[in-house]
């Protein structure tokens, strides 16, 4: 009994040590403007999709946007940055057949709106034609990609690049859904032979997947933006092609990170 009520103002002393040690570790952890390899986001938000059969439990899809008034002394800027997050990273092997490649990219400027509806809330934006329009036009330019034999190295990448540079007709979707001056993707799974698959592990803030800056964008702007989502599962260079456009499995994800209104104390990020 002595030996154990003599041990604790001992090891009070420690145990404050640590939490002390471990605030400074968080706080340390801030993530400046201009460093790409994080994101300390102003605003920040998530939406779950299904991305079966491959995963069996819903994905989520973060998005995040940190902002500078002054940039890089011109005009104001903002820091957009995403990535997934998984329950955990099993996949359903019974669905691996082919070499495949998953990916993700997101699309963020020149479109206000607020996600509702379908299609992960993307219908309520543009309307379910210009959803599947949308999704169509993604599976036939990687159809096409897939089947032209030209080397590519991530399938999803190819294909955005390809249609930002000669858009395709999309005419139940405004001119507007393609006019972005990038749409940065990250890989994310890929399938092998023996049903062997490579998952990257789920991003944060401090890993962010894919971190990109906005030039002339106040934080007031962004948050009224909608970053679109494009999630595809598409054949890997030198796979067997898919036998229809079909085969390639699209999905659209909509969400907006809506800044929330300062809490007392302002964040300085200039
Ligand atoms: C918005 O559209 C204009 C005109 O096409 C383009 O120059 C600009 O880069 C676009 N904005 C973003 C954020 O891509
Ligand atoms: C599966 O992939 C891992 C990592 O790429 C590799 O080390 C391993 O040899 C592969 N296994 C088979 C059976 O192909
Ligand atoms: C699938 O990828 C493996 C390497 O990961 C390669 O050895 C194999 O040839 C590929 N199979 C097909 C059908 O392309």
């Amino acid at each position: 009994m002595a030996s154990s009520s003599g041990l604790s103002p001992v090891a009070r002393p420690w145990v404050l040590l640590l939490v002390l040690a471990l605030l400074q570790c968080s706080s340390a952890q801030f993530c400046s403007f201009w460093n790409n390899g994080c994101i300390d986001p102003l605003a920040q938000t998530a939406v779950s999709f299904n991305f079966q059969p491959l995963f069996t439990d819903p994905i989520y899809l973060y998005y995040g946007f940190d902002a500078s008034s002054s940039g890089k002394g011109e005009g104001p800027m903002t820091k957009t940055g995403f990535w997934l997050r998984y329950e955990d990273r099993h996949v359903n092997k019974d669905a691996i057949e082919h070499n495949k490649t998953s990916e993700v990219a997101l699309r963020v400027g020149n479109m206000t709106a607020t996600p509702s509806g379908t299609h992960n809330g993307c219908d309520g934006i543009w309307g379910f034609e210009c959803s599947n329009e949308l999704k169509s036009a993604v599976q036939h330019s990687m159809f096409h990609l897939a089947s032209s034999g030209f080397y590519y190295d991530r399938p999803l990448q190819k294909t955005l690049e390809h249609m930002l540079l000669s858009p395709p007709d999309l005419p139940h979707c405004g001119p507007f859904v393609l006019d972005v001056a990038t749409i940065p993707v990250q890989d994310f799974a890929k399938e092998g032979t023996d049903q062997n698959v490579t998952v990257m592990p789920s991003g944060s803030g401090s890993h962010p997947w894919q971190v990109w800056y906005l030039d002339d964008m106040t934080a007031h702007q962004q948050a009224s933006q909608v970053a679109v989502g494009i999630i595809t599962r598409g054949p890997t260079y030198d796979s067997p092609p898919p036998i229809s456009p079909d085969e390639i499995q699209v999905e659209l994800v909509c969400l907006q990170a809506p800044q929330s209104p300062p809490s007392g104390s302002s964040k300085g990020h200039d």
